[in-house]
């Protein structure tokens, strides 16, 4: 397994619209570990492919807030939500592709996912607090979407600025 680079604001490929995944192939397998793998080191509680450069319709996740160190990974191909509550929760969201930016979003409180798991089995599963909200986000990033994209346009466009500025400074 090993550790992949995350990619930042304002890099294209996290405005991508991603592929679809045909084979389940082990190099396939493999990326998922590393995805998951490098998820845990950020720390985060979900990552996207195109997060590391990759835009492809994968998203791992683990939203299980325990004491113990008891990991709960899931891990969606192709991820589609079915059907959502009118319900709705809110959540100060942060994502690794926006470092240390935090703003609350509201989103549907539970969510119907359909996708397939690391076999290729279709799969159905009801998302709802916090795995609701970050299943939400991440299949967000396989349309190129983002959370920032929520906020006004005057509080996106400061931190879009933001993240071009510190790249520009990193390359003098
Ligand atoms: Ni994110």
């Amino acid at each position: 397994m090993a550790l992949k680079e995350i990619i930042t604001i304002p890099d294209p490929v996290l405005r991508e619209n991603c592929s679809p995944i045909e084979d389940i192939t082990p190099e396939l397998k493999m990326l998922m570990q590393d995805m998951l793998e490098t998820m845990y080191d950020a720390p985060g509680v979900g990552l996207a492919a195109p997060q590391i450069n990759i835009p492809i319709r994968l998203i791992v996740m683990d939203a299980a807030q325990k004491e113990d160190d008891e990991k709960e990974p899931i891990i969606m191909i192709n991820p589609k939500i079915l059907s959502s509550s009118d319900d709705l929760s809110v959540y100060e969201e942060g994502c690794l592709s926006i470092p240390e930016y935090f703003a609350e979003v509201e989103r549907p409180a539970i969510v119907k996912v359909g996708y397939r798991d690391e076999e290729g089995k279709e799969q159905e599963r009801e998302c709802e607090g916090l795995l609701g909200t970050v299943v939400q986000h991440e299949i967000d990033h396989l349309d190129g979407v983002l959370f920032i994209d929520y906020l006004s346009k005057l509080r996106r466009d400061r931190v879009i600025k933001k993240f071009a500025k510190a790249k520009k400074s990193i390359a003098i």
